[in-house]
């Protein structure tokens, strides 16, 4: 159904899409009313209640047509959702995760900051406590959905003195008063997914808007991207194979030296390391779904999983344009589109570099 649905609407209009830097709201209210925005949200919530294995298949399906529009369903998904099924209250769940799951609104995840990228423990927005309400003042960046969101999943210190023990999770309604957005970010890649600064002055919410406990959130931000970090390697995993396919259909029919070009030794190589390595990422992001499905911890094999796709959606379009040569280098084709959407992939959520330290952490024993 995915398949159908990506091939049928979203791969005819994605060139567009990101040429136009347009948010594609239409294919957001179809995702919505095909069941895809709550993916792993169970049907009394009203969502689709499928597992992790089911959301890479989508994740892929929908990255391969559209890297941008996957995105936009992967936050929704991973950074969204999931972290309110895993620990939001039952009254939190109805107002905030239903809706969610059947698409009508859309979510945002708020970590990052101008100076918390990496580092995410130093985290600079505070969330003051006043009588029964908390009161919030800060700026978080690069906020994916952020310009179209309706809610957001926000993390602030609430004990600065405590360190990445003082952070605390909050659930915000993004159209309240002293929530802001600053003019969308123009960005290389994955042009038709928006993303914003959010500023927050003097932001009032009530405590039932904490989500977990009180100090809480660094656990909760880190145990949500460990199952964001699968959503980002399905959609590397589709840009790849995207940037694969069109290179092998171009190099089966373009002819030089009397031959087709995949009929060079050089180019044939390359399409059967893209394959393999293809290969590669697709079993250890399913590896990384498989835990998840069984509730077992998958924070290495998440990481592994992300760090082997996006390196390998990177070489993979890299050679994918160099196979298209100049007809690579032009818009007309899709070459030019997979090779700058690639690149965010080994960057959000974790990039290589703290893959590999999430990686080293836990086979390399602390002293
Ligand atoms: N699950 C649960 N708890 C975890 C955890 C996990 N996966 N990883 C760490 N923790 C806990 C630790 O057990 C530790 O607990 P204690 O309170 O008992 O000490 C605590 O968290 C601190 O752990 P560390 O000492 O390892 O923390 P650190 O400050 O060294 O940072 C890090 C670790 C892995 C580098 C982390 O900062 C990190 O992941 N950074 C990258 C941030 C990131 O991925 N940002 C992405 C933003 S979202 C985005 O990109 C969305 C988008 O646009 C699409």
């Amino acid at each position: 159904m995915v398949r159908e649905f990506a091939s049928r609407e979203v791969k005819p209009i994605a060139a567009a899409l990101d040429r136009d830097h347009r948010f594609p709201s239409e294919l957001v209210a179809r995702m919505g009313e095909l069941g895809l925005m709550g993916i792993e949200v169970p049907p009394e919530l009203d969502g689709s209640g499928l597992d992790p294995v089911a959301y890479v298949l989508a994740m892929e399906e929908i990255s391969a047509a559209c890297a941008s529009t996957g995105v936009i369903m992967s936050v929704n998904n991973s950074l969204v959702c999931d972290p309110l099924m895993k620990f939001a209250t039952a009254a939190q769940k109805e107002r905030w995760l239903r809706p969610l799951a059947r698409g009508e609104r859309l979510g945002c995840f708020q970590l990052s900051e101008p100076n918390a990228g990496s580092d995410a423990a130093a985290q600079k927005t505070k969330a003051v406590r006043d009588g029964g309400d908390f009161v919030i003042n800060g700026v978080k960046n690069w906020i994916t959905n952020g310009p179209q969101a309706d809610v957001g999943i926000l993390f602030a210190m609430t004990a600065p003195e405590l360190g990445h023990r003082g952070i605390t999770a909050f659930i915000i309604d993004m159209h309240e008063e002293g929530v802001s957005r600053g003019p969308k970010d123009d960005k290389l890649g994955i042009r038709a997914s928006h993303s914003c600064q959010i500023f927050y002055t003097d932001h009032r919410v009530a405590a039932d808007r904490v989500l977990g406990k009180v100090g809480d959130g660094f656990r909760v931000a880190m145990a949500t991207l460990d199952c964001g970090r699968i959503g980002i390697a399905a959609q590397a995993l589709g840009i790849a194979r995207a940037a694969y396919e069109a290179a092998l259909e171009y190099s089966t029919d373009r002819q030089t030296f009397g031959k087709r070009i995949a009929d060079h030794q050089a180019i044939s190589f390359m399409l059967a390391d893209m394959a393999t390595e293809i290969d590669a990422a697709r079993l250890l992001t399913l590896r990384a779904a498989g835990l998840k499905a069984r509730g077992a911890r998958h924070t290495k094999e998440s990481a592994m999983a992300k760090l082997f796709a996006s390196e390998t959606a990177n070489k993979v379009a890299k050679n994918a344009l160099q196979i298209f040569g100049g007809n690579g280098y032009v818009t007309e084709y899709p070459a030019e589109r997979h090779f700058r959407d690639a690149k965010i992939t080994e960057i959000y959520e974790g990039t290589s570099e703290i893959q590999r330290v999430v990686i080293a952490a836990s086979i390399v024993s602390r002293k």
